[in-house]
């Protein structure tokens, strides 16, 4: 088998934090285990405050009190031991130079005082091993391929539009060709014209260098234009996962049908039934599987344990105890689920 672009294994990464005495814990990732293949874009959903960003800080080795890798371990292909065994020299060897981001917000990686061309300069330069103007030479044409102009390296990035900086951010994480691109919501602030054409350069760009991918957004219908496989993430843990077309067509765990069952389709009527409940405290989650105050298929059993993220035949990840008890050689259906409990969504 084909070694991962990158491997995680049951990571737990918790806030921590003490008030007189008392430690509290948000359980943000918990125990999540998956691999990105080499090539391809992994794209990580699920509702707000379910851990995506968290996840992301994680795998980026960008972790700030008081945040806190707790277990686990992750490993690159392009990393002879673990990233946390990793120190901050080699830590910062390896970012935008074999490792970048491409942020939700482009102001997080540009400084406001600072000239797009001097970001560049900080962040590439370092990594490139070239002289000054041999570099600029490289940092043009990466550029223009990108369809931005190098006259925008004068700018300060408050002389550019929103989408023009996200732009800049992606020509910033990729100019050093990374083996690996990581993405948090990077086209969630931009109007959906403009999110079209920095997805389509996202989706050209990662091709060009040939690098692995993941890209983190609540948006459903984004996963549908760039994700190869998807994991969707309920309340910390990763509770399905497979290839994005699969998914779409046939979801298996009753949160992500909720999700699919809720995106709107051209001349569908029928009214949208909202997910009752909200998701839970992640100080404090609900013994059990995590969804079950708010699934209709829940049993005593998923109260009382929480479902292991199971392999099924057809090679699909599912944590659910009404899909993993289906037979193997036949995953639920959408006819097999929809049961009058499951209509009640
Ligand atoms: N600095 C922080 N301190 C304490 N809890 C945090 C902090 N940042 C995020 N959280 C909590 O961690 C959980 C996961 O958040 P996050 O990873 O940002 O989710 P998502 O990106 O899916 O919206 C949420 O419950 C959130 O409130
Ligand atoms: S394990 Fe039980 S509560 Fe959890 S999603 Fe499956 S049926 Fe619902
Ligand atoms: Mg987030």
């Amino acid at each position: 088998m084909e070694e991962a672009a990158l491997s995680v294994q049951n990571l737990r990464a918790y806030y921590v934090t003490g008030h007189f005495g008392m430690q509290r814990e948000v359980r943000a990732v918990d125990d999540v285990s998956l691999s990105v293949r080499k090539n391809e874009i992994y794209g990580i959903a699920g509702e707000s405050s379910c851990g995506k960003s968290t996840f992301i800080k994680t795998v980026a080795a960008a972790i700030r009190p008081p945040l806190r890798v707790l277990g686990g371990s992750i490993k690159y292909s392009f990393l002879d031991r673990d990233l946390y065994d990793l120190d901050e020299r080699k830590l910062a060897d390896i970012r935008w130079n074999h490792l970048s981001f491409i942020p939700q917000g482009s102001m997080n990686v540009l400084n406001p005082v600072r000239r797009i061309r001097e970001s560049f300069q900080d962040f590439a330069f370092p990594h490139m091993g070239l002289g000054r103007s041999e570099f600029f030479d490289v940092v043009n044409r990466h550029l223009e391929r990108l369809q931005l102009s190098p006259s925008i390296l004068s700018a300060f990035p408050h002389e550019l539009s929103g989408g023009m900086r996200q732009r800049v951010a992606i020509a910033l994480a990729t100019v050093c060709r990374p083996e690996f691109i990581i993405a948090d919501e990077p086209t969630t602030a931009l109007d959906v014209v403009v999110q079209k054409d920095v997805l389509a350069l996202i989706l050209e760009t990662q091709r060009e260098i040939g690098s692995s991918m993941i890209f983190v957004t609540h948006d459903l219908t984004v996963h549908a234009n760039i994700s190869n496989r998807l994991g969707i993430m309920y309340a910390g843990r990763l509770i399905e996962e497979g290839p994005t077309r699969e998914i779409f067509h046939d979801p298996l765990h009753p949160y992500s049908r909720h999700l699919v069952a809720s995106l709107p389709r051209i001349g569908d009527l029928t009214p949208k039934i909202a997910l009752t409940g909200a998701p839970p405290n992640l100080a404090q989650p609900p013994s059990g599987c995590r969804f079950h105050p708010r699934c209709p298929l829940a049993t005593d059993l998923c109260r009382q344990a929480s479902p292991e993220l199971t392999t099924l035949s057809s090679g699909r990840r599912v944590a659910c105890y009404a899909v993993a008890s289906a037979p193997a050689t036949r995953p639920m259906t959408n006819d097999r689920m929809t049961n009058d409990k499951f209509k009640s969504f």
